[in-house]
């Protein structure tokens, strides 16, 4: 198995050599190959991602990464949706679930979400045209794309609670139309008991009542949006792992992004990358591991050992160190 390992910018750089450093924990035989990539590789060579790191990422089996600084200028190409699309990891996972002794920022601890995010298309199309006086961006959705992340989100919800959410806004963006009907059609075809919710509605509607949502399918703004709203309900995005899944490969990140306003400063929380090791763990088949990993979280905080996010005054290597020692003695 081959298993590149980027980096990337900003806390990218803490996060990463963490989960690795659990990671390495476990004899998984595992080639790992690191790549550079990113906007500091930008700023470097001219280009954020070559022909070439994409060649090496599409012979490696799966991918562990940090995050990637992405300005806004119109004229710099996402890194992450260029993956994402290079080697089309349609589907992204990302569950919201509380850890054990963290508060929310609702204090609601009674849910366990998977947002099933739509990871190829809809606004992220980048069909995009910015001209001085008007720019517009292209938001494109596929019957094919709609099915087979339905699809996936169906199979989820059949290991769990066999509820589907299905997240549009129809009424007014039409092409949210065929989203919701081909998600409505592929749920009906798998049994799975299924509503609708307004994106909206549903973001106030998760805050209030989280409990009550299972698998959540949203076309691929809404998805991105509706999982860092799940990460105040978690406790903060430092906890929020995630998986970007396609039909061979797998991507697995921490949801954050580069955390320009904390970088640097050795107090980035390690867990959303080391919970992605977890899920990593599972997609290898190793779900003894996993369960190690998960457990060494709650234990962390058990042990008040957790970064300023959490309202504690550890550092990334502090929680590290934790970890790797419950992880080697267990
Ligand atoms: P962000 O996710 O980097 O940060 C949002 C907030 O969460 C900040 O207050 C930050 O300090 C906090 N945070 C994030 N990760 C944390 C961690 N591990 N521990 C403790 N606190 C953490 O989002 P922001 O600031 O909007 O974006 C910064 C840069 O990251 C931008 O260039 C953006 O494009 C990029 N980005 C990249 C992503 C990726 O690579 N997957 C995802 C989201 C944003
Ligand atoms: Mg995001």
């Amino acid at each position: 198995m081959k298993l590149a390992v980027i980096e990337g910018d900003g806390v990218g750089k803490e996060v990463i050599p963490a989960a690795l450093q659990v990671l390495d924990c476990f004899d998984l035989s595992l080639e790992k190959i690191p790549l550079n990539l990113g906007y500091g590789k930008w700023e470097k060579t001219g280009q954020a991602i070559t022909d070439a790191d994409l060649k090496i990422l599409k012979e490696c089996d799966c991918i562990l990464f940090g995050a990637v600084t992405t300005p806004a200028d119109p004229n710099y190409k996402s890194v992450l949706l260029t993956i994402r699309r290079e080697l089309d990891l349609y589907a992204n996972i990302r569950p919201l679930k509380p850890i054990k002794g963290i508060k929310g920022a609702t204090g609601n601890s009674d849910f366990d979400i998977l947002v099933v995010r739509e990871n190829t298309e809809g606004l992220y199309s980048s069909i995009e045209q910015v001209v001085e006086n008007e720019a517009w961006s292209k938001r494109i959705i596929t019957r094919r794309a709609s099915e087979r992340i339905a699809q996936i989100a169906c199979e989820y919800a059949a290991k769990r609670h066999n509820h589907l959410t299905i997240v549009h806004k129809s009424n007014v963006i039409k092409a949210d139309s065929l989203f919701l009907n081909t998600c409505r059609e592929v749920a009906q075809s798998h049994n799975v008991i299924h509503d609708a919710m307004l994106v909206d509605a549903m973001a106030y509607d998760m805050v209030r009542s989280p409990e009550k949502y299972d698998v959540v399918v949203a076309p691929n703004l809404y998805g991105d949006i509706l999982s860092d709203l799940g990460g105040a309900l978690v406790g903060s995005l430092g906890l929020l792992p995630s998986a970007n899944v396609g039909e061979k490969q797998a991507f697995f990140e921490p949801v954050h992004g580069s955390a320009p306003d904390i970088a640097g400063r050795g107090i980035a929380n390690p867990i959303a990358a080391v919970l992605s090791v977890a899920l990593l763990l599972d997609w290898l088949d190793k779900p003894e591991q996993a369960r190690i990993v998960r457990e060494a979280v709650e234990a962390s905080i058990n042990e008040n050992i957790k970064t300023a996010d959490l309202g504690g005054n550890s550092t990334t290597a502090q929680v590290t160190e934790f970890l790797v020692q419950y992880v080697q003695s267990h």
